[in-house]
């Protein structure tokens, strides 16, 4: 027997409807706030996801779903969303244009990762990136979207903020970053002392307890910020403070993925157990420079739909539709004239297998139909439908026409 292979799951039932229901949501929120929506491909030229998520990043040194196509192409599966989103901007001569860009978008990411509850190498996220805003409002805004989506649907989170500085003060304190690890190195852990040299800051996301026990004293770059990151991060909490925005300063929050600077969030839930994350994202000023394209800010940001969905519950499901039966085969022809008219405006189900009318009334009320149609000899002759309301509990013989009148059919 083949299954999925490890770390990839199929979506159905009760999950592919908080899947869908989840989409709604976010995507009813993201348009409110200016998105709109944006498909890229899956499959991308591997050097985009080195440029951008970086060659010192975990995602793009060890876990990306990578080969070589049939025409010698050095291909890689999108480990993520923002870097697509980004390309298609600079290749649709987005950055040339004078305005603002808002987009969201989500679909599967991989990640060839150690799977664990919560962590899967197939997932799904949904982003939104917004092009060509410098103002911190615009961080704020971000954040509140993410809020007003976990809202929505009553997640609860908690935020974690920090400020990861920008070209003219990060410089500064990756030196005194530097010197402190160095001093550190023998006790700190292999992955450390690799990033000491590679990415100095991501040290500080260092999930061993030992070397957390030794980065207590850390300079920490929210005491290293220049004028303007400074100003910037005490408004953005200014603003949260204001908005009735809950959140932490973590200094050490780093993000796994290189193109970040200023501003940088995580929203984490306490009911999902280790893999707590479940949205992450930051401003990334140079990334579209860095890329080829005209220099643009942008921000945005990622929701591990996987991680949220047991935090979902489905509203309860209503009755509603219409379960057609038959009492013969004969009635079969009316019956399907009949569900085809209805399927214009109503979900419709049909029984072929010709049963009593007890039966059918069972069967309908298990699929939760909100209607039950049957047709027996009476109706076929006289080209009547008998109908059940399910839930006002009255029946009802009528023509034909008259039935269609009424549902405006
Ligand atoms: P990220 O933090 O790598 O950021 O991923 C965002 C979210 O995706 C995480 O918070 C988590 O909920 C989910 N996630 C990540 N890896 C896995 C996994 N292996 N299994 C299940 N869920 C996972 C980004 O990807 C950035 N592109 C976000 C961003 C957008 N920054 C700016 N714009």
């Amino acid at each position: 027997m083949i299954k999925p292979l490890r770390g990839m799951k199929d979506l159905a039932f009760e999950d592919a409807a908080k899947f869908q229901y989840f989409i709604e949501k976010a995507a009813t929120v993201a348009k409110r706030y200016g998105y709109s929506y944006v498909e890229t491909p899956i499959l991308e030229d591997t050097a985009l996801f080195k440029r951008s998520v970086g060659e010192s990043s975990d995602i793009v040194n060890k876990e990306m779903y990578q080969f070589i196509d049939k025409g010698s192409n050095d291909v890689c599966m999108r480990p993520e969303g923002t870097a697509g989103v980004v390309r298609f901007f600079i290749s649709n001569k987005l950055d040339r244009q004078q305005g603002k860009f808002k987009f969201f978008y989500y679909g599967p990411m991989f990640r060839y990762e150690r799977p664990q509850k919560g962590r899967l190498r197939e997932f799904h996220q949904f982003g939104c990136e917004s092009f060509g805003e410098a103002s911190v409002y615009e961080d704020y805004t971000i954040i509140e979207l993410i809020a007003a989506i976990f809202d929505a649907l009553n997640i609860k989170y908690a935020l974690e903020i920090n400020s990861l500085g920008c070209q003219e003060c990060m410089p500064q304190y990756r030196e005194s970053l530097v010197e402190f690890l160095e001093k550190k190195k023998e006790k700190l852990c292999e992955d450390c002392n690799r990033r000491i040299t590679t990415n100095p800051i991501r040290v500080l996301d260092c999930k061993n307890p030992h070397c957390k026990e030794q980065l207590v004293d850390a300079p920490k770059i929210t005491g290293s910020l220049c004028s303007s990151c400074e100003s910037d991060f005490t408004k953005l909490k200014s603003l949260l403070e204001q908005n009735g925005i809950e959140y932490k300063v973590n200094s050490n929050l780093v993000r796994g993925l290189d193109y970040y600077n200023k501003t940088a969030f995580e929203f984490v839930s306490s009911d999902i157990g280790a893999q707590s994350a479940i949205a992450g994202g930051g401003r990334y000023d140079r990334l579209v420079e860095f890329l080829d394209g005209k220099p643009t800010p942008a921000i945005g940001f990622a929701i591990g739909i996987e991680r949220v969905m047991d935090l979902i519950s489905l509203p309860e499901e209503q009755k509603s539709g219409y379960y057609i039966g038959v009492m013969d085969s004969e009635a079969l022809d009316y019956a399907i004239a009949i569900a085809k008219a209805l399927k214009m405006s109503e979900t419709v189900t049909v029984e072929y297998t010709p049963r009593k009318l007890k039966a059918h009334l069972k069967a309908a009320d298990k699929m939760n139909a909100r209607y039950c149609m049957v047709i027996g000899e009476d109706e076929l002759q006289n080209g009547t439908l008998w109908v059940k309301d399910l839930v006002e509990k009255v029946e009802d013989t009528l023509p034909q026409e008259q039935f269609l009148k009424r549902n405006k059919l």
